[in-house]
């Protein structure tokens, strides 16, 4: 059995394979760019900008697409179009980056944590069920990984206590329940086009609906309170200015073309990770939906059982993983949200009114991802061959032989 890289070994590869770079360049992506750069329109509104709200709309099934500047802001603009704020509250999974909750915050209404299910790395419905108060207005649903949130069930409770469904799609990129793509199945979805997503332009957002009039209010919202499709300086609402720059319109629409090629390969990957990770008895794969029709894989997610290794902590099997260089992992969103120090700050109090309560003893599911077993693979790692994703699979099953000498090694014994 050849040594660990992390003990001294060689590594599977060399380096990181090509594949693994990202974001990715290519011909159409530059030839967009000088397209912007002789066209004069550099700022907002123009070509570009329409030709991806189109393009992108049409993707994702639905009526209307508005590009913002990122992921967060398209968050904070849903909520404040909907009148969302003070006095309200939102139920949101806590397993998701910090703009799902800052969001809320900003627009003034209180987050309340449901548990995440940790099969799926996703909402639990009956845990949503059970936070739904007097006070609740909405839903935010968060695709982990690009993995649909239970859309049945999630849905169904939003419809029968009258509150909002809203996707935090932004790991979501063609990702599909049912064959509706995510960003059509809530009243609004919110789309991330940072540097790290699968359609990225480095940074930028979208959000999708098909509520026209929700669209149109968005709309005068994202460019400073103006009318609808109003230029000037009349400016019948609050807003901001969130508009996207034609430069990144041009290269999200040329990025497009390669979106559905990487899905197929990824979840071909996926399919192959899920077969040969789930022999080896420390790893669990997510639970398999076959409602999910298609699925992004922003990040692959699975559970590693550190007790099923003689305790070798988290940390140390993904540090020897990742010195293999043929992937990318970590333990995710492994400090939960509900204890970072935002929600304890006089700024939350002075925003929503309320002082926040560590919710964690509610939500054992997400204790136990965050804690000690929650991991992903970063998209990437699935853009190769079979060959290059079983390398994968052998490097997981190196460091599970090995975890004897890596724990002599790090001290991590008795
Ligand atoms: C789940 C989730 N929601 C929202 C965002 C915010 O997106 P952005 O970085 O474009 O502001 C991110 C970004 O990583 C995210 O992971």
């Amino acid at each position: 059995m050849s040594k660990l890289a992390i003990l001294g070994g060689t590594p599977i590869l060399e380096r990181h394979p090509e594949y693994m770079n990202w974001p990715r360049g290519d011909e159409a992506t530059r030839e967009a760019l000088l397209r912007t750069l002789r066209s004069g329109v550099w700022g907002t509104l123009g070509k570009e900008n329409e030709r991806f709200a189109n393009k992108y709309a049409a993707y994702c099934q639905t009526k209307h697409c508005l590009p913002v500047l990122n992921g967060t802001v398209s968050l904070e603009l849903i909520f404040r179009a909907l009148g969302i704020g003070w006095g309200d509250e939102v139920i949101v999974s806590p397993y998701t980056f910090s703009a799902s909750v800052h969001s809320i915050v900003l627009a003034g209404a209180a987050p309340v944590f449901a548990d995440t299910d940790p099969e799926t790395f996703t909402l639990s419905p009956a845990s949503v069920e059970e936070r739904v108060t007097p006070r609740t207005r909405a839903i935010l649903g968060v695709h982990l990984g690009g993995r649909p949130f239970d859309v049945d069930a999630i849905s169904a409770i939003a419809e029968k206590h009258g509150l909002i469904l809203i996707e935090d799609a932004a790991h979501a990129h063609g990702s599909e329940w049912r064959s509706h793509c995510c960003g059509s199945l809530g009243r609004a979805g919110s789309f991330s086009f940072q540097a790290s997503k699968n359609l990225s332009c480095g940074e930028g957002g979208a959000i999708t609906t098909n509520d026209t009039a929700l669209y149109q209010r968005l709309w005068s919202m994202h460019h400073n309170g103006r009318d609808f499709e109003g230029q000037g300086y009349d400016h019948p609402l609050l807003g901001t200015d969130a508009r996207l720059a034609e430069w990144q319109c041009a290269v999200l629409a040329a990025q497009m073309e390669r979106l559905d090629g990487d899905i197929e390969r990824r979840m071909r990957s996926a399919e192959l990770l899920d077969r040969e990770l789930a022999k080896l008895p420390f790893i669990s794969v997510c639970r398999k939906d076959e409602r999910i029709t298609r699925n992004s894989l922003h990040l692959y997610p699975f559970r590693y059982h550190a007790e099923r290794l003689g305790g070798l902590p988290r940390e140390i099997f993904l540090k020897a993983l990742n010195a293999e260089h043929v992937c990318r992992a970590d333990s995710g969103y492994s400090e939960p949200i509900y204890r970072m120090k935002m929600l304890y700050t006089e700024d939350y109090s002075r925003m929503t009114g309320r002082t926040f309560a560590d919710p964690a003893g509610d939500l054992p599911g997400n204790e136990l991802l965050a804690s000690s077993q929650g991991c992903w693979l970063q998209h990437t790692s699935l853009l190769g061959s079979d060959e290059d994703t079983l390398r994968v699979v052998e490097a997981f099953a190196r460091v599970g032989e090995q975890a004897e000498e890596l724990r002599r090694a790090f001290g991590q014994e008795g």
